[in-house]
């Protein structure tokens, strides 16, 4: 098999997580005898300091023409001021529009090995498997009319606007569906249809979708009770489907249930699967280059790219047997570590996963 990879790293901590992934990415390829084919290049701030753009025409050029892509993060405090369209998350935002990676697969799973990690009781949070499915190239995010205008009595309004046609949640609506054929049978879809008409027509649409789906359970919740259930009873959830801006507050406090941020790996397809591979955690610049940063969320997602863009699942296995038993050997980065524990550092993390799997799992 050959794998056509774009390799964006970014900024932030994005570069030296990046490099743990790419790592092992090569050694999966060497033992599976796969042809790997990197390609990198610049995304974000570093872009804009290099070409003035932060997603330069050949980036996007790069990703389009690859079967794959392993991004890391983008952005830091000294691009927040820059005008919109120049800073690094518009990057982002572009090239899931432009490749329109619409399915956006964030999935929550405990390991026991990091029961001490999270904040919550053990038994809430033990044995927690469910995905987010978090719609990515529409609603708030997108939506126009946008900006900021100045009214007649010369004060501003801020304005954005949530819109979702019928096709774009009726191809979510379906990912979700197949999702949860494929695991446990049970979608949520979680909406705010009690107050917004976009949500209201979000609530209709995979309701009707759901018809041809007879064999998969199909609940309905609000955001606001959605995101109390995901603390009170993360495991009573399956897939969960939902909006753009909703999935990305919900994943970031489901990632709470796993005990840190820098455990969660991301994929975001296209209706041809096409993916591209990223940590759910920031750019993090406040840790950035300190080699301190968790890489297992990048090493995840390269195991999700494999599944998932290239349906190598022994090798994906591998990759996820590898960080499992580098867990329970006890290594540790800062955020998994228990209070005293001692952590390892970005690299030495990387390191740990290549000897776990070369030693056999
Ligand atoms: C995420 C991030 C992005 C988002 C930012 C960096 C634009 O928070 O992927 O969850 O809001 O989608
Ligand atoms: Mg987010």
């Amino acid at each position: 098999m050959f794998m056509k990879i774009a390799v964006l790293p970014g900024d932030g901590v994005g570069p030296e997580v990046t490099r743990q992934g790419v790592k092992v990415l090569h050694a999966v390829a060497e033992r599976y005898g796969l042809a790997v084919e990197l390609r990198e290049a610049l995304i974000g701030g570093c872009a804009y300091e290099a070409h003035g753009h932060p997603l330069p025409a050949e980036t996007l050029t790069l990703a389009r023409e690859a079967d794959a892509i392993l991004f890391g993060a983008e952005g830091g405090f000294q691009y927040e001021t820059l005008p919109r369209g120049l800073r690094p998350g518009d990057a982002l935002l572009t090239l899931r529009r432009e490749l329109d990676l619409f399915a956006n697969f964030r999935p929550v799973v405990t390991w026991p090995e990091l029961a001490d990690a999270t904040t919550l009781k053990p038994e809430v949070v033990e044995g927690v498997d469910l995905t987010i499915l978090r719609e990515l190239t529409s609603d708030l995010y997108f939506g126009e009319p946008r900006g900021i205008d100045v009214l007649a009595d010369g004060s501003r309004r801020g304005v954005n606007t949530m819109s979702y046609t019928e096709a774009e949640i009726r191809r979510i609506a379906h990912a979700g569906f197949r999702a949860a054929r494929a695991r446990r049978g049970k979608l949520c879809s979680v909406d705010k249809a009690n107050v917004l008409e976009t949500m209201e027509l979000w609530r209709e649409i995979v309701t009707e979708v759901g018809s041809e789906y007879p064999d998969v359970q199909l609940s309905h919740l609000y955001v606001d009770a959605a995101a109390m259930m995901l603390v009170r009873a993360p495991k009573t959830f399956d897939v969960i489907v939902t909006a753009n801006l909703f999935g990305d507050i919900l994943s970031d406090e489901a990632s709470m249930l796993v005990g840190s941020i820098g455990m969660l790996p991301s994929a975001s397809l296209n209706a041809s699967g096409k993916g591209l591979f990223e940590p759910v955690h920031g750019c993090a610049p406040d840790i950035a280059g300190k080699d301190i940063a968790n890489p297992l969320a990048t090493i995840l997602s390269v195991a999700m790219m494999l599944r998932l863009s290239f349906g190598h699942e022994s090798a994906a296995a591998t990759v996820e047997g590898a960080v499992r038993k580098t867990l329970a050997e006890g290594y540790r980065t800062f955020d998994i570590a228990a209070p005293g524990e001692a952590a390892i550092g970005t690299e030495e993390m990387g390191d740990r996963v290549l000897r776990a799997f070369s030693v056999g799992s």
